[in-house]
């Protein structure tokens, strides 16, 4: 009985009243996406979470820009110990050597201040641009899970599991949901790549997928390895 009980009371370390999830990242993952027609995915993530998402995300921002321009010090003077913060850049990136630097300060500064941090790599680019499905990977997701390693904290390869969710569907419906550009997504595209971001949380298991409302049964897609 005991072996029952003890897990599942260490589930619950950790929750503390009113945590909620900031979010600190690009266009892809802001409100109003990258302009017109266009969602970030992190203003869809509430409706698979038990807890506030406060969306700080900033289009046309690298980890070096959100660094200099004080937005990971203002999710840093807003976080409480319990909070969570969800860090996920690489589409406006340039200087592959700093990438993983600023991702890692600002990650060890919000772990300093007792938040559960979760590095998660970029989304990706339409993979059906070019009429046939293209999964390689931005050059950015290696350097997000190398800088979740280097700062111990969780990480999610959320383009792994939005290319997963991609996959079975027709190129047309992929297409649709990149209205502007290659990059910037319709709201069903954030839709679906909020959903790939949750599979990923469940699957990675982290102590957010804790918050997640919905049944992991009634989540789409598998785990990846
Ligand atoms: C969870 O359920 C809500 C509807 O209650 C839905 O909007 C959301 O997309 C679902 N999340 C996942 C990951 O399937």
């Amino acid at each position: 009985m005991w072996k029952a009980i003890i897990p599942l009371a260490l589930a619950f370390v950790g929750q503390v009243a009113g945590q909620t999830v900031y979010l600190a990242g690009d266009s892809t993952t802001a409100p109003g996406g990258g302009g017109e027609g266009t969602e970030g995915w992190g203003q869809y993530l509430h409706y698979s979470l038990k807890i506030p998402v406060v969306n700080k995300a900033f289009a046309g921002r690298s980890a070096r820009s959100f660094t200099r321009e004080g937005r990971f010090d203002e999710i840093g003077k807003l976080i409480k110990k319990g909070d969570f913060v969800v860090i996920e850049f690489g589409h406006n990136d340039e200087t592959v050597h700093t990438f993983p630097y600023y991702l890692e300060q600002a990650a060890k500064s919000y772990v300093a201040k007792g938040a559960h941090v979760l590095i998660s790599s970029q989304t990706p680019n339409n993979p059906d641009e070019s009429g046939v499905f293209v999964s390689a990977p931005s050059r950015f997701v290696d350097l997000a899970k190398t800088a979740a390693a280097n700062a111990k904290v969780d990480y999610v390869d959320h383009s792994a599991y939005a290319l997963a969710a991609y996959k079975p569907l027709p190129v047309q419906t992929v297409d649709s949901y990149f209205p502007n550009d290659h990059t910037h997504t319709a709201p069903k595209g954030a839709d679906l790549v909020a959903q790939a971001f949750v599979r990923g949380l469940v699957c990675g298991g982290s102590l957010l997928s804790n918050y997640v409302k919905n049944a992991t049964s009634a989540i789409e897609g598998a785990c990846l390895k």
